[in-house]
This record gives C-alpha cells, sequence and structure tokens, in this order.
C-alpha cells in the first residue's frame, strides 16, 4: 500500500554530499549538500545558501570537490553539516578530516572519502 507523504524535499534514498572548497588563505572548508547531483554529461550541480563559508569560498577560489561520505565516516560527516566555519575555522581538522590539494582545481580532496568530483564552478 502506497502512502502519501505531500510535498517534501524526498529523494530515497538520499545521498549527502561533502562539498569542500579553499579560502583566500588556503584553509580548507566543507559542508554537507543533499542538494544536488548529476547534470549534463561534465557536469555536478549544487544548490548552496550563499552565507556558508563553504559557499563564499567556492565564489572566491573558483573550484570546489564534491565527495561521496561513506559509513565508516558517518560521524565526520555529519559534524560538517552542523557546525560552520564561519564560526569553527579549523572545522575540517576538528571534524578529524585531512586533506590534500586537487591536482586538477584549487580545491581539497578529502583523504577520507573514496569518491571525490574535482570541479570548476560555472
Ligand atoms: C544532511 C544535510 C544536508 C544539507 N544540505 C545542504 C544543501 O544542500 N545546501 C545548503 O546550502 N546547505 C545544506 N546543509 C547545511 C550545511 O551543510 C551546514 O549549514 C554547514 O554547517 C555549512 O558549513 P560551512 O558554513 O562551514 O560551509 C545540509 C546540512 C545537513 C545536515
Amino acid at each position: 500500500m502506497r502512502k502519501n507523504f505531500g510535498v517534501k524535499t524526498w529523494a530515497y534514498p538520499m545521498p549527502v554530499y561533502i562539498v569542500a572548497a579553499y579560502d583566500k588563505e588556503g584553509v580548507p572548508c566543507c559542508m554537507n549538500a543533499a542538494w544536488g547531483g548529476i547534470y549534463d554529461t561534465n557536469q555536478i550541480m549544487v544548490c548552496l545558501s550563499d552565507d556558508h563559508k563553504t559557499t563564499k569560498n567556492i565564489i572566491e577560489s573558483g573550484a570546489f570537490t564534491v565527495s561521496i561520505a561513506d559509513a565508516k565516516h558517518v560521524i565526520e560527516a555529519d559534524y560538517v553539516g552542523i557546525v560552520s566555519g564561519n564560526k569553527v575555522p579549523d572545522k575540517m581538522a576538528r571534524a578529524g578530516l585531512t586533506v590534500e590539494r586537487s591536482a586538477f582545481v584549487n580545491a581539497p580532496i578529502i583523504n577520507e572519502f573514496p569518491m571525490t568530483v574535482e570541479c570548476r564552478l560555472l
């Protein structure tokens, strides 16, 4: 029997992307983004609020990465979705996440996550 849940922001299962970018000083930040997905054959889209530290970083640097977190890192992934780099500048270190610079774009790759898409901002 199907149940009508009404109009909700739901898809199931819903992946949560971890979007990461550097600020002007090269400090990495990242955040959760459930509003996102593939777009055309060589693009990914994410819908990010202006006030997030990660959003500001992406606009400044013109680049970002999108990782898919795994179950092993659910606590770290949860942390970066509820704490802001606007208030906690070393948020990623506090989350226990480490990064290396992408070879393709000016954005951090999060070592702990198994898959990353490296993106230029369009
Ligand atoms: C499960 C989950 C999904 C989220 N999806 C989005 C999203 O798609 N877009 C967005 O702007 N914020 C989203 N957020 C909120 C940001 O991840 C959150 O405010 C984060 O702390 C911003 O970090 P920052 O300011 O360090 O960039 C989501 C949060 C959670 C917990």
